[in-house]
């Protein structure tokens, strides 16, 4: 599942523990899928590729790389998304090696578009490539044609504006090193363990890179690349960095986050991150392969983290992370030397400026620093709606703000701008995440059979990305193993024993028993009779009581049934009682059965609803009625994306509006 919703409410979160394990790193992930197509290229063989991280930047890699087998005499033009780590180097490698008539164009989104390549442009046309700008100068889309090599006098590289210029360089040189090939870098090089992650990759694929400090790096003649047959992708040390803070700020020492799939061995420079978070507070114990957070004693002690001062230029990436974790420091921490911050998914130094003041926190930037003084630590935190700028770590980043001292919800605006690195992230979030079951939102839907609860529910979870509890499909499912089992309808202790032991799973619109699809028969008509009866029974009300109880999990929860207001979540901030007029519903009902090619009398629908209703309304056990505090919805002349619409409307106005504190 993935959060594929306009925006997420993260409900303020108490404490974490438990076990996540990360997914592959991105930059790791794109290098080595281009050495393995270059290897593949120049005749060597398929390389095996483990653990591969699977995300936007890596599907557009993969992507151009099987448009580029393809036999065609066009000019190949490749789309690049907003990935960073396949424009550069794919610029690089086509331009010198050619061999397309037609050449090729690269191209990318808009915020591609405006990320500077010209550096790397200008050293490449310094070799003899032909590479034209499309747009504005410096920047992409590309076209590249054939070149004409001249690999005599060493390439001048800027190193101080993006490391990924001399990562491109050292990717595609290997392929024309018919001589030493010496490249020297201008200027002061920034991002240093990122070339680190390309030399030590080069190595497995074959080609050492001569290094004179990191200002001169030389591909020796005759440097071939060759595949290492088998390699496997480490987790991404830059996603590690949330769970690090996650950990830091809100795991005890005896029930630590453990995170696997990074650790003390790690090629990648953003480990480094550990040093930095654990000046801040964290207490980290790092193996080979994984890392055990949990927040240091003294911090716990003084209940907050400590402000830093700190040049980030070797962790540009997880320093995002540190920026956040200030907002619960000791007083101001300063993070420098981060102006590559301002060419990445979007401008980070403006970004986090804008949103972190949202929260209420003091910002000061500049050219190349960023400046956070935290929000009084009880009154000064603000509901928020954080913008993300289609850039991921924003979105991993702001979810760190749920853990305020003031309890407030953070709302993040396109959660699914996650995929670009870590698709499943909130997933992993809220798998290790915990809070008070107060703090979780519910939506409650009440109101008779047939009123269309079921679809305005699951279509309200689907648009806030909450759980969907059909609490009806549970007394149908006790109606029909009661049945299965042969037991008597009438004999309410054998029908509760049968309920409390029922083994449900709901998948989507799927419900099991005992492991068993059983989704048809529940919702048949006849099913439906079964569970009115079962129903009134207090004693199976009873026994599903915990069980319904248990979906309330994060981030949040639409139930719909009958007494899900009444009785079941009698504290639900939203609570909604939906009806129909008997016509309406008998006419809905009656066009469901026809379209599934079942035979009804609407007349006799009508009946078995009105008799269903004066039963759910007349027992004794939780009847059917509207909370005091339930909102009327009428629907009989609504389509459903206006009812759903409606719900929304209450939902917003509740949880981004005036009182966000009480969700
Ligand atoms: O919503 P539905 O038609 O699937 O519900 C089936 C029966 O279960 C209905 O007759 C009333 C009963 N029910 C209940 O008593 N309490 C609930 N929360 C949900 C359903």
């Amino acid at each position: 599942m993935m959060f594929d919703t306009a925006f997420l409410d993260v409900p303020p979160l108490q404490a974490v523990t438990g076990t996540v394990r990360l997914p592959g790193s991105k930059s790791i992930s794109n290098r080595v899928l281009l050495l393995a197509a270059l290897c593949e290229m120049a005749g060597d063989e398929p390389t095996q590729i483990h653990d591969l991280l699977d995300s936007d930047d890596t599907r557009v890699m993969i992507a151009a790389l099987a448009q580029l087998k393809e036999n065609s005499n066009a000019t190949k033009k490749l789309f690049l998304g907003n990935a960073g780590t396949a424009m550069r180097p794919l610029t690089a490698a086509l331009a010198l090696r050619g061999g397309q008539v037609g050449g090729y164009e690269l191209s990318g989104v808009p915020r591609m578009h405006e990320r500077p390549i010209g550096d790397l442009v200008d050293a490449l046309r310094l070799l003899g490539c032909d590479i034209q700008y499309l747009g504005n100068e410096g920047f992409p889309p590309l076209k590249i044609g054939e070149p004409k090599l001249k690999l005599d006098a060493p390439i001048q590289v800027r190193g101080d504006v993006s490391s990924q210029f001399l990562t491109a360089l050292l990717l595609a040189l290997p392929l024309v090193a018919m001589q030493d090939i010496h490249v020297d870098v201008v200027g002061e090089l920034i991002s240093k363990p990122y070339i680190d992650i390309t030399i030590k990759l080069l190595a497995r694929f074959g080609v050492t890179v001569q290094q004179q400090g990191w200002s001169r790096f030389t591909i020796p003649a005759g440097s071939k690349y060759t595949s290492p047959k088998e390699i496997y992708v480490e987790a991404d040390a830059s996603s590690a960095s949330y769970f690090v803070a996650l950990g830091g700020l809100a795991a005890m020492a005896d029930k630590p986050l453990q995170i696997l799939g990074v650790g003390a061995d790690s090629i990648q420079g953003d480990i480094k991150f550990i040093e930095a978070a654990a000046q801040m507070g964290v207490q980290v114990k790092s193996e080979a392969n994984s890392l055990t957070v949990w927040r240091a004693e003294w911090s716990k002690a003084t209940g907050f983290l400590k402000a830093i001062d700190l040049d980030c230029n070797h962790i540009p990436d997880a320093a995002m992370t540190l920026a956040v974790m200030a907002l619960y420091a000791d007083g101001t921490t300063t993070l420098r030397n981060i102006a590559s911050w301002r060419v990445k998914e979007t401008d980070r130094i403006a970004a986090m400026a804008i949103e972190l003041r949202k929260l209420g926190a003091t910002i000061e930037e500049g050219a190349d620093f960023i400046r956070i003084t935290p929000p009084a630590s009880h009154t000064g935190w603000r509901f928020a709606s954080i913008h993300t700028y289609d850039d991921h770590r924003m979105a991993m980043c702001a979810s760190l703000a749920a853990f305020n001292p003031a309890g407030v919800p953070v709302r993040i605006e396109d959660p699914k701008c996650v995929a670009k690195t870590f698709p499943d992230y909130f997933e992993a979030l809220f798998s290790v995440a915990q809070t008070d079951a107060k703090n979780i939102p519910v939506i409650c839907i009440d109101g008779p059979t047939a009123s269309g609860k079921g679809t305005l529910a699951s279509l309200v979870a689907k648009q806030l990305g909450y759980h969907y509890l059909d609490s009806g499909a549970l007394y149908r499912l006790v109606g029909f193993a009661a049945k299965q089992a042969g037991a008597s309808l009438d004999d309410e202790a054998a029908v509760a024993t049968i309920a409390s032991q029922i083994l449900v799973d709901f998948d989507g619109d799927r419900v099991s028993l005992d492991g068993i699809d059983v989704s048809d028969d529940i919702r048949s008509e006849a099913s439906g009779m079964l569970a009115s009866k079962v129903s009134a029974y207090p004693s199976v009300r009873e026994a599903l009581f915990n069980l319904q109880l248990d979906f309330r999990r994060l981030p949040g929860l639409v139930a719909d049934g009958r007494d899900m207001g009444t009785v079941i979540f009698p504290e639900a901030p939203l609570k909604v009682f939906l009806t129909a007029s008997a016509a309406t519903r008998a006419d809905r009902r009656y066009k469901q059965l026809i379209s599934k090619g079942i035979s009804a009398n609407i007349e006799g629908l009508r009946a078995d609803l009105e008799a269903r209703d004066a039963r759910d309304q007349s027992r004794s056990a939780a009847p059917l009625v509207a909370a005091k505090d339930a909102l009327q919805l009428d629907n009989s002349n609504l389509t459903i994306e206006g009812s759903v619409t409606q719900v929304l409307e209450w939902w917003n106005k509740l949880s981004g509006g005036d009182a966000p504190s009480q969700l």
